[in-house]
């Protein structure tokens, strides 16, 4: 079945180049410091190529109010031309017919030789290319201060053991130990770090994948709760609708020492001039696997030739070589494409490529359930509802398991 509601073809930006002048009004959420400096290589490239770039920032990280401004726009029959939209959503919204097809851009460019194909398989509707990717984003990291671990003779954990050990000690010397935002997001990408470390890649992927019920009701579940409720011990009083970056910059500044946060925190930290090893730490959660979160833009369904010919060219520019390399520098994440350079990335992002590739082989590479990647909208939203009632309650670890496995179900 095909549900596009257009092709942007090749040959007609082509041919439409000499006489459209391409223009693009972008929907997306990269409102933070980094993100900012990170959306705005790409507006400039836009710009350098003859485009014309109208901005639809939506602010609200993890891109909740930005996907209902997006419904608002849809359903009054006046879809922006591209939107930050990732994972399942991309399919969802293809299902609604409502999408571009973008494949004769990527054809021509030859994105099939240069993607992974786990990452180009979330980027294709029913064989088609439906999304352009941007970035490889890890969402499993611990982020940290560097001269507040030092000072109080902390490394980074190994275990979450250790994690709850170094933020006891912590709190004793008056320093908070978790930076977090209470926003169901956040809550949510905290969780299932803690998930991926607690049931192992395995355990992960039977949960937030497979949705297996036995999984969502194990031990091993009623753990990862326990460990959320500690979690909550460590957080300070003012946590409720705090923003993630400011979380990071509770961090960067010392009056906390940890953030379990996507590696879009580092966009952050290097925003402010600060430097990996030395003013903070990265390291993956304790346990196994890789949390991976691809950021991608869809182009939507719109009437006329500018905004086709800038929907081509904003494909085009998002998985070409340069912005690939210099948006990911500014944004904390890696490249989407395989062909570019690591050299210039920094200790973290090395990292983060080298994880990848090890899990890739290992099969402990996943998709990230609190960012979209995993299921659709109405099972990650069930799942999440759970997680964040559990750790803004005192409800007990036995509960949750209960709740979660229900709202699964009643979410199918
Ligand atoms: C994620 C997104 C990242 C970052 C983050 C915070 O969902 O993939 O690019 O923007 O939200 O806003």
């Amino acid at each position: 079945m095909k549900n596009f509601a257009i092709t942007v073809s090749a040959i007609a930006m082509l041919a439409g180049t000499a006489h459209a002048n391409p223009e693009a009004e972008v929907l997306h959420w990269w409102t933070s410091g980094g993100e900012a400096k990170s959306v705005a290589v790409l507006q400039q490239e836009f710009a350098d190529n003859g485009g014309t770039w109208t901005d639809m920032p939506v602010a609200g990280g993890g891109g909740d109010a930005a996907m209902q401004a997006l419904r608002a726009r849809v359903l009054a029959g006046n879809a922006p031309t591209a939107v930050q939209l990732k994972g399942p959503a991309i399919q969802e919204w293809y299902e609604e017919g409502v999408l571009a097809d973008i494949s004769a851009v990527a054809e021509a460019e030859g994105w099939a030789d240069v993607l992974p194909a786990s990452i180009a398989g979330h980027m294709k509707c029913d064989g088609s290319w439906c999304a352009a990717p941007v970035n490889v984003h890890r969402v499993d990291w611990i982020w940290a201060n560097a001269d507040v671990l030092e000072s109080n003779g902390i490394a980074m954990p190994n275990t979450w053991e250790e994690f709850n050990a170094a933020a006891e000690k912590l709190q004793a010397a008056g320093i908070i130990p978790l930076a977090h935002g209470g926003q169901a997001w956040q809550d949510a990408t905290v969780f299932e770090a803690v998930a991926l470390g607690i049931l192992g890649p395995d355990g992960f992927r039977k949960a937030f994948v497979d949705l297996d019920e036995a999984t969502l009701t194990s031990p091993e579940m009623v753990a990862v709760f326990d460990q959320m409720r500690t979690m909550r011990g460590f957080v300070d009083p003012n946590f409720p609708g705090r923003d993630w970056n400011l979380a990071t910059a509770m961090v960067m500044n010392g009056e906390a020492a940890f953030q379990i946060m996507g590696d879009w925190a580092k966009g952050e930290f290097l925003a402010a001039g600060k430097a990996p090893g030395e003013d903070f730490l990265c390291a993956s959660v304790p346990g196994d696997g890789f949390l991976y979160n691809v950021d991608s833009f869809a182009m939507f369904a719109v009437d006329g030739d500018d905004k086709q010919a800038g929907q081509a060219l904003l494909a085009e520019l998002i998985v070409g070589q340069n912005f690939q390399k210099v948006f990911n520098l500014n944004k904390g994440s890696i490249p989407a494409r395989t062909d570019v350079s690591l050299d210039d990335f920094d200790s973290c992002a090395n990292l983060s490529a080298d994880d990848m590739a090890a899990s890739n082989e290992g099969g402990s590479l996943l998709p990230s359930y609190a960012h979209g990647m995993a299921l659709r909208g109405a099972q990650s939203g069930a799942i999440t509802d759970v997680v964040t009632s559990h750790f803004n309650s005192d409800m007990s670890s036995e509960d949750a398991v209960a709740q979660l496995a229900a709202a699964v179900a009643n979410s199918m």
